[in-house]
């Protein structure tokens, strides 16, 4: 990419954050973290080289499942602030060069949203057909309950209307009838509100199951096929702001995946998680080799032009090994997550990486340099870049959703609530309790080597588990000092390989979703095309 682009390109050389506004920091000592919280914590991330902050919803919420079930789309959780704060965040970010997307989640609401009261109110209600509803449940498939845990069906009766109604995820998350136009004008009113507000775009939840139409019958139209609709909604927010992207969740086999980028013009989703290379990435570690990436990465389809995958080494939900095959996640279960208590739902872990490594900071180091260095945007979640850990005592996903660590005590320097109980909930216990995962006792390591050099990162500490700085130049120095404590074979002999700053260029990529050069000589003597 040439530099002239980079501004037009955005999302191509950013580093994304994700962070839930409750579990940042809190202002009023409630307990709760709150967008006055999240404004005065700002100049960490621009330290850090973040460039884009991801917000988990921030939405009015009956909170079953986190913020993912929504009763009001166009306001702020009273718990987190007003309105009115949101804008001052907004305005905060922007000042720092903080570009701010937002959690999209309009595959479903909460049961208690006031459309679905009055849609299971009755027939005659003029919500009852933005709801998805039959006489008797649907189809449904082996696999397609999301959330095993909780859920036998995706089809629930529900008394009051006397009918069944979809839902892909809890029972209390009725799947929104996109199908209906009304359903999509309202979903482009939601998208146009925040973008007044400053957004940059949107990470949108669960894009398959919103474009989703089997089990839709009757509904008050037709659903347009179901790729025209994610060009309608994307051709919608460019013209609402021409650069503001959608980044979404689809979590299929790259080839399936591929298509929600559009055809060759890349029409619909901007960006791309690509989960199959995590995956492929932790059985790498797993089996010290990296074979998994190699395979993984020459597997990737090439995008369009302006099109990206975002990399990331762990998301807010349960790692997730789904991709793999039973043996192969069985190999990664043994190697990281060996009790049944840090697994979930039969696919994933919930456990952070430091934790999942014995704490052993090389293999951390090894992890965020190999993310930080393949092609894509490097999303970070928050507390990754201090090395947290999780709590296994919180229920689910909720393991890592623990408050941010910002200093030595009780509270973490998270609140000033009166005491630990009052907290949204309680931090991991040592040996990564906030007395020894901290932001200040990172930002005073004397072994922090490549941050302040480069302006961009905490880079690398001695004991504590960090990123380097993504664009930095000591990347490769971390990449090569770990590489081989890592991984055998093939990367010891070609990690002198390693040094090639960019690596694009020197592989003669084409573009930063080719092949970069370190991985591509690690994994054989091949150079892509
Ligand atoms: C995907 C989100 O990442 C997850 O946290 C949520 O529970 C489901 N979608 C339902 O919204
Ligand atoms: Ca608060």
């Amino acid at each position: 990419m040439r530099a002239t682009q980079t501004g037009d390109l955005w999302w191509k050389t950013a580093v994304v954050y994700c962070l839930d506004v409750q579990t940042f920091y809190d202002s009023n000592g409630d307990g709760i973290g709150d967008f006055a919280g999240l404004s005065e914590r700002l100049d960490h991330l621009v330290e850090l080289g973040v460039t884009v902050v991801w917000l988990m919803p921030f939405y009015p919420t009956a909170d079953v499942d986190d913020g993912y079930d929504i009763t009001d789309f166009y306001t702020v959780d009273p718990r987190l602030g007003t309105l009115g704060d949101f804008v001052e965040f907004m305005r905060s970010a922007r000042s720092r060069g903080l570009r701010v997307i937002a959690d999209l989640v309009v595959n479903h609401t909460s049961a208690k949203h006031p459309w679905f009261q009055s849609s299971r109110s009755s027939v005659d209600s003029q919500y009852r057909d933005w709801y998805v509803w039959r006489d008797e449940p649907g189809p449904e498939k082996p696999g397609d309950v999301v959330f095993p845990d909780r859920e036998t069906s995706i089809w629930t009766k529900d008394r009051k209307a006397g009918q069944y109604y979809l839902h892909r995820f809890y029972r209390s998350q009725p799947d929104l009838n996109v199908a209906n136009p009304a359903v999509r004008d309202e979903i482009a009113r939601i998208i146009g509100f925040w973008m007044e507000l400053g957004l940059s775009g949107f990470r949108v939840d669960a894009v398959p199951f919103l474009l989703e139409t089997s089990g839709i019958e009757g509904g008050a139209g037709d659903l347009p096929q179901p790729h025209e609709y994610l060009r309608d909604l994307r051709a919608f927010l460019g013209r609402r702001s021409g650069d503001a992207i959608l980044l979404g969740e689809v979590n299929l086999p790259f080839e399936q995946a591929r298509t929600f980028f559009g055809d060759e013009d890349g029409d619909e989703l901007t960006m791309l998680f690509d989960f199959p290379t995590m995956q492929a990435m932790f059985l790498g570690l797993a089996r010290e080799d990296a074979g998994p990436i190699r395979s993984a990465l020459l597997a990737r389809p090439e995008t369009p032009g302006d099109s990206q995958w975002a990399v990331f080494v762990r998301n807010h939900d349960e790692l997730t090994l789904d991709k793999l095959s039973g043996a192969e996640r069985q190999e990664v279960f043994t190697a990281f997550g060996p009790d049944e208590g840090m697994q979930v739902y039969g696919r994933g872990l919930r456990r952070r990486l430091p934790t999942m490594v014995g704490g052993d900071g090389r293999r951390v180091r090894l992890a965020y340099s190999l993310m930080m260095s393949l092609p894509g945007t490097p999303t970070l979640f928050y507390g990754e870049e201090i090395g947290m850990g999780e709590n296994l005592d919180l229920p689910g996903r909720m393991a890592v959703r623990t408050p941010m660590q910002w200093q030595a005590g009780e509270m973490g320097g998270f609140s000033t609530a009166p005491n630990a109980g009052a907290l949204c909930r309680p931090f991991p216990a040592k040996p990564y309790s906030p007395d020894e995962v901290n932001v200040v006792a990172q930002r005073h390591d004397p072994g922090t080597r490549c941050s302040r050099s480069c302006g961009n990162g905490f880079g690398v500490t001695a004991n504590v588990p960090s990123w380097a700085g993504a664009r930095c130049p000591c990347w490769t120095t971390t990449f090569r000092q770990c590489w081989p404590t890592a991984v055998t074979g093939a990367a010891e002999r070609c990690c002198s390989a390693t040094t090639s700053v960019p690596p694009p260029r020197r592989c003669g990529c084409r573009s930063p979703n080719s092949l970069p050069a370190p991985v591509a000589s690690i994994c054989s003597t091949d150079q892509p095309s």
